[in-house]
């Protein structure tokens, strides 16, 4: 089974995937995660987005791991709190735009959803990845919500970024990640359409189950 859920960045999709997988048993892929790594990898090599040729080449030869408790290893280490930094973050959205970078992890996260039960959220599972899961989802907030949920979460999480970076990354990966040339966050006609910024997390899930069931 694939329940598939995209939608813009601070909307919930990572809560409510890991909430769903234990609910229904199923392996949770976070597949922004998988261009985090690329683009932590492409950060400890002194890479710049412009050098696209080399964060293509690294891409190629990269190893990327989940495990049932949401950990990702990149090359055998545990990044899970590194892939969530500052400096991955300001670069990511850019990175994920490498049309070659995008097909290498499009190819990891199909063989992951093709070899297990799975709950994948990203920008384009509903679309290119997995255009004929299960259950499609486009999960949305509205901008001021994901932003006040994103400050929440890094403030819980120690991460050192301020309620206006926050603002201004959100802003910018949202349009960046709306206008790729190839996987770009959409909204299709065959999606259940969620809009969560007045619901809390159990009325989410329960919309989601309804669906599901
Ligand atoms: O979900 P996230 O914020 O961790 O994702 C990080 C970036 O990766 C996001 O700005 C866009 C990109 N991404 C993508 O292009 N396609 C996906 N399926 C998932 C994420």
């Amino acid at each position: 089974m694939i329940v598939a859920i995209d939608g813009p960045a601070g909307s919930g999709k990572g809560t409510i995937a890991s909430i769903l997988s234990k609910k229904l048993n199923l392996v949770n892929i976070d597949t922004g995660a998988t261009y985090r790594c690329v683009a932590l990898k492409a950060l400890r090599n002194n890479l710049k987005v412009e050098d696209k040729d080399e964060i293509i080449k690294l891409s190629n030869n990269i190893d990327i791991k989940f495990d049932l408790n949401n950990n990702v290893y990149l090359d055998g280490e545990n990044v899970t709190k590194e892939i969530r930094s500052k400096e991955v973050t300001s670069i990511v959205s850019p990175i994920s735009s490498i049309i070659e970078v995008r097909k290498n992890m499009v190819d990891l996260q199909r063989r992951l959803g093709n070899s297990n039960n799975v709950v994948m959220e990203g920008r384009d599972i509903t679309t290119v990845v997995f255009p004929n899961a299960d259950y499609k989802f486009y999960l949305d907030a509205t901008l001021e919500e994901r932003v006040n949920r994103r400050y929440k979460e890094y403030q819980e999480k120690n991460i050192d970024m301020s309620y206006d970076e926050i603002y201004e990354n959100i802003k910018a990966r949202d349009y960046n990640d709306s206008h790729k040339e190839v996987g770009s966050l959409t909204r299709t006609d065959d999606q259940v359409y969620i809009d969560s910024t007045n619901l809390t997390i159990d009325e989410v899930v329960e919309k989601f189950i309804e669906v599901i069931k």
